[in-house]
């Protein structure tokens, strides 16, 4: 059956910066709510529907302190974390093949700081959503959160008959999984093509178009579960208030930013009204914090919340841009805030208060720079050793199947993305190859791979050696440094790669 064959089939590995206390407390204590996360204190942290976990385990390296829960109910999702933690010591990490109704009959009072799921409400049916407001309910501590990822209306609304027209061809087909997916996706193409609805609803055909890049895994988790819905923020809001807690801020720090959203005429937009905020944006998806008995702060207390925590940029200075593209259109970034800031973030770790200009206009700005990927807040630097251990598990794991494109980086307080080629460099440095392009290529050829330069694939040996010795020597100079620095790789006396 193919309802079977999609439960059946494994999500992919992802570690989403969103769920990690750090930026949690930033945009809580940004929208003037009392955070649960305390820089060097423990917490309890419970991810449920963690699928391969990837997020729990990095976030479980970086706070030795806290304790950690994830469950999922697929037993190869579980089994596959399980042998990671395992080879990474995570010893703060339960992971539990369970469902939501098992780990709600399992005892426990109201001793969690955090709920989170990701990738979960749209996806169950309403009596799993009531076990999970009931778990809220009982486990969450007075002022823990829960974070809850959905796809939301109304910007959901004209994409949904792609998601129907998904469903019946993959139901109506015949074959396994991936060859009904295939069909569908063809079908879907065909039909984008010919223009009507999808010429008169441009977000339609752009998921179609969409559609055909991702994997069987993604296809079957994200679309084809036949609970899936979306949902306005109100409904939502109104499910977490049976479970006693309360919407205080997005975890999608763009979010806050107003003004990259709607047009000018629109502002300023009332506090709290996230329906006129959803429209406006024609938003698909929100990740909510909802709090338990939230304590709202005062000026001083708030800022001191916020100055308590330390931020890095990511990227190097010279990537900052001067526009960025957001949701009410092409913003300025204008250089005389954002190079000092960048400078200043790019020196170390910083408090806010440590950066230059008016502690409001940083707060905003800094903002802006972790929303866009560009920084990162944490509580502490995490546990190196604990995420040195991670880190050579998932690049060992690189070697097989699953891909694993995050690192963690306990000097950014976060994780990492890694491209593939330069994860399989890391890999064979790490397993001691005195020749690394050599070791590299010798990998994807016996995968049957070549690589491809100026639009041409490389013939033979000697040219995709030269390759890959080329694209090592540019990892080591451009990309090395960085991961270094984010404290994902040991820094190591590197030879130069053999001519
Ligand atoms: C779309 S996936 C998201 C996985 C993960 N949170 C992520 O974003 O990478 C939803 C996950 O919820 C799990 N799940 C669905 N219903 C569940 C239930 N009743 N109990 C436990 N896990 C469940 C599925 O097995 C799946 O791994």
């Amino acid at each position: 059956m193919w309802h079977q064959a999609v439960i059946d089939t494994e999500y992919t590995h992802a570690f989403y910066p969103e769920m990690a206390p750090a930026h949690m407390a930033f945009a809580l204590l940004a929208r003037g709510h009392a955070s649960p996360f305390v820089a060097g204190d423990g917490f309890s942290y419970a991810e449920l529907g963690c699928g391969q976990g990837l997020t729990s385990m990095v976030l479980a390296a970086l706070h030795p302190q806290a304790r950690f829960t994830a469950i999922d109910l697929l037993p190869r999702h579980i089994d596959g974390a399980k042998a990671l933690a395992a080879a990474a010591g995570a010893d703060n990490l339960d992971l539990r093949c369970e469902s939501f109704a098992d780990f709600a009959r399992r005892q426990g009072g109201a001793d969690l700081d955090a709920i989170v799921l990701h990738g979960v409400w749209t996806w169950v049916d309403a009596g799993v959503r009531a076990t999970l407001q009931d778990i809220a309910a009982r486990r969450l501590r007075p002022g823990g959160v829960l974070y809850v990822s959905y796809n939301c209306l109304p910007g959901w609304g004209p994409d949904m008959p792609v998601r129907a027209l998904l469903m019946d061809a993959v139901e109506n087909a015949q074959g396994t999984l991936s060859q009904r997916i295939d069909h569908a996706l063809t079908r879907l193409r065909r039909l984008a093509d010919q223009g009507g609805y999808f010429a008169d609803n441009p977000s339609a055909a752009a998921l179609v178009e969409a559609l055909q890049a991702k994997s069987d895994g993604y296809i079957a988790h994200e679309y084809l579960n036949r609970a899936w819905t979306p949902f306005t923020s109100a409904q939502v809001a109104r499910d977490m208030a049976r479970a006693g807690l309360s919407f205080c801020a997005s975890s999608t720090l763009l979010d806050h930013l107003d003004h990259w959203q709607v047009a000018p005429a629109h502002l300023p937009l009332p506090d709290g009204d996230e329906t006129l905020r959803d429209v406006l944006t024609a938003r698909r998806f929100r990740r909510d914090l909802f709090v338990k008995a939230p304590r709202r702060l005062g000026a001083g207390e708030r800022r001191a919340g916020l100055e308590m925590l330390r931020f890095v940029l990511t990227v190097p200075v010279s990537d900052i841009p001067d526009t960025v593209t957001a949701p009410g259109g092409v913003q300025d970034f204008p250089r005389a805030i954002y190079r000092p800031l960048a400078e200043a973030l790019a020196a170390g770790p910083c408090s806010l208060s440590d950066l230059p200009g008016d502690f409001e206009t940083v707060v905003e700005a800094v903002l802006a720079l972790v929303g866009l990927g560009l920084a990162a807040p944490s509580l502490e630097a995490g546990d190196s050793t604990r995420c040195a251990r991670l880190n050579a598990a998932i690049l060992a794991a690189n070697r097989g199947a699953p891909a694993i494109r995050q690192l963690a980086a306990p000097e950014w307080g976060t994780a990492v993305v890694v491209d593939f080629l330069d994860r399989l460099f890391l890999a064979v440095e790490a397993a001691g190859a005195a020749d690394v392009p050599m070791a590299v290529w010798t990998i994807l050829s016996g995968r049957g791979k070549r690589l491809r330069r100026g639009g041409r694939w490389l013939e033979g040996q000697a040219e995709n050696l030269a390759e890959t010795r080329r694209l090592y020597d540019g990892f080591i100079v451009e990309r090395r440094p960085g991961l270094v620095a984010a404290g994902a790789v040991q820094s190591r006396p590197i030879t130069a790669s053999p001519t």
